[in-house]
């Protein structure tokens, strides 16, 4: 238990946390934790069972009642709700909308805290996500604040939608990055903030593989020999 590792990362939206988290995390032997997708898990739920939206007691309920199961798999990391597969479903634009609501919730937070607690009591971990350094994981070994440019995420976001097939406006895509990001740092519960000892990256112009790097350097530098 002494030995366990933690590796925190949060930053705005498409800063690129995931992709940098799930590759360090493989290289070091560690297991990733994207809590967005626990979030967007949320979201989807109560979007499918049309629960109200602005009760955040009701969807702590919601909450209570749904199982949300992040499993490492071949093919990368799958998302299960209540035993369905929904990796990509919780990415679809609806969600996107609605998770900042649904993630300003104290009492939706709290819970969503507590699991993730839970799931690096008994292995290294680099987990991702807005409140990582500064409230789920305080003493992680190593915390990094991922920014860069809303016009490079909003590239970033198009170049996956492309991929999928999809052709959307660069326009409303820097929009919708934005708009998250200021809901996200203005709630009350738990902001999106820098930790004051977290280390800000700025990945604008760096590759994934640059961005990896670093913080398997900062995980080396505090790693006992
Ligand atoms: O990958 P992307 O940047 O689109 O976002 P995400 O990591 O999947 O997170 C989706 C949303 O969940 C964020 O915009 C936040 O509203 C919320 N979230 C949060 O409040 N706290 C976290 N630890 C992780 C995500
Ligand atoms: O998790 P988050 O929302 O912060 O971002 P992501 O989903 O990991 O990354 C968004 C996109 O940016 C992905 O398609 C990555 O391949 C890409 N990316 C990049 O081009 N350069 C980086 N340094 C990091 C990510």
């Amino acid at each position: 238990m002494e030995n366990l590792f933690q590796v925190a990362i949060d930053g705005p939206a498409a800063a690129g946390k995931s992709t940098v988290a799930k590759i360090a995390a493989k290289k070091l032997g560690f297991v990733y934790i994207d809590t967005g997708a626990m979030y967007r898990s949320l979201t989807y739920k109560a979007l499918r069972e049309k629960v109200n939206l602005n009760n955040g007691q009701a969807l702590k309920e919601l909450l209570d009642r749904t199982d949300i199961k992040l499993v490492q798999e071949v093919d990368g990391q799958k998302v299960y709700v209540d035993g369905d597969d929904v990796t990509d479903r919780i990415r679809y634009p609806d969600v996107s909308e609605h998770v900042s609501l649904v993630s300003s919730y104290k009492a939706v937070r709290t819970e969503m805290v507590s699991r993730q607690r839970k799931l690096a009591q008994s292995c290294s971990v680099v987990m991702d996500g807005r409140d990582i350094g500064t409230h789920v994981l305080p003493n992680a070994q190593v915390k990094l604040f991922l920014i860069a440019s809303v016009e490079e995420r909003a590239i970033r976001r198009y170049r996956e939608e492309l991929q999928k097939g999809r052709h959307p406006s660069m326009e409303m895509l820097k929009e919708s990055i934005a708009l998250r990001d200021k809901k996200d740092m203005e709630r009350d519960a738990s902001p999106l903030v820098k930790a004051a000892d977290a280390v800000a990256l700025d990945t604008t112009s760096l590759s994934i593989e640059e961005v990896v790097e670093k913080i398997l350097h900062f995980v080396k530098e505090k790693q006992p020999s």
